[in-house]
């Protein structure tokens, strides 16, 4: 791909993960966050942050499908950390807003709510993922182990997928379309790879 394909693109990809972040702000600015703002802050960084996992998630699939796509490895560290921004953005929003920066709020809630458990978890999950996402961190742990922690966000995205579906009321049904899309992506891992190995086989006995 040529450079100046790739800085459009990423630029693109810059202004596209901020446009969630700048329209929350100018929201805020104009007050026009609906009746509950913080709640409209809250579903906004917490489907950003599960939208953005799993389009990081897509990545290594897609690759494995078509060597044609291997440029797309140079978004996946982006699109991970624009998914832990925005849950930063996220916890920091339960924090300030719903507890009001109170320990004792949240130790009760994360006690006696499976929700906020289960979305604490998931943000501990990201946090090992988010200090090793630099090429320093890859070359000390080794490829092999870097690979081995980052298998993590698998988990995390589960977690936040039970998160999400925990906090919909009953008979909502809006979780469904990115559990569909989380569960494709969990799928397509081994099939893709399946199709690797046959494929260099296949090149093998040729
Ligand atoms: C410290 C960790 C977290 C806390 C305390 C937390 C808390 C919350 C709260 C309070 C809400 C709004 C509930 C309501 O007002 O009814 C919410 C919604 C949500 N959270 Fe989290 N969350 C956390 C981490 C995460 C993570 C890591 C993800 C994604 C992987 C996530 C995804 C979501 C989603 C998708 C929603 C619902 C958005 C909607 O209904 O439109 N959360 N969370």
């Amino acid at each position: 791909m040529k450079r100046t394909t790739l800085i459009t693109l990423k630029t693109l990809t810059w202004i596209a993960c901020l446009s969630v972040a700048g329209r929350l702000v100018w929201g805020m600015v104009t007050n026009d966050l609906g009746p509950d703002p913080s709640a409209a802050i809250a579903f906004a960084t917490g489907k950003a942050t599960i939208w953005l996992l799993a389009i990081s998630l897509a990545i290594t699939p897609l690759r494995r499908l078509s060597p044609r796509l291997n440029w797309l490895i140079k978004f996946r560290r982006l699109f991970g950390l624009f998914a832990f921004f925005y849950a930063t953005l996220h916890m920091l929003t339960y924090v300030a807003l719903y507890s009001g920066f109170s320990v004792a709020a949240m130790e009760s809630d994360i006690a006696k709510r499976r929700f906020i458990t289960m979305g604490v978890a998931a943000y501990l999950l990201l946090v090992p993922l988010a200090l090793t996402s630099t090429t320093w961190a890859i070359r000390k742990l080794g490829g092999k182990n870097w690979n081995r922690l980052h298998k993590l966000v698998y988990a995390a995205a589960i977690c936040g997928v039970i998160h999400y579906w925990w906090q919909v009321k009953t008979g909502v049904i809006t979780p469904l379309t990115i559990t569909l899309v989380l569960a494709v992506l969990l799928l397509a891992r081994p099939v893709t790879a399946w199709l690797q190995r046959r494929k260099a086989r296949a090149a093998v006995t040729a």
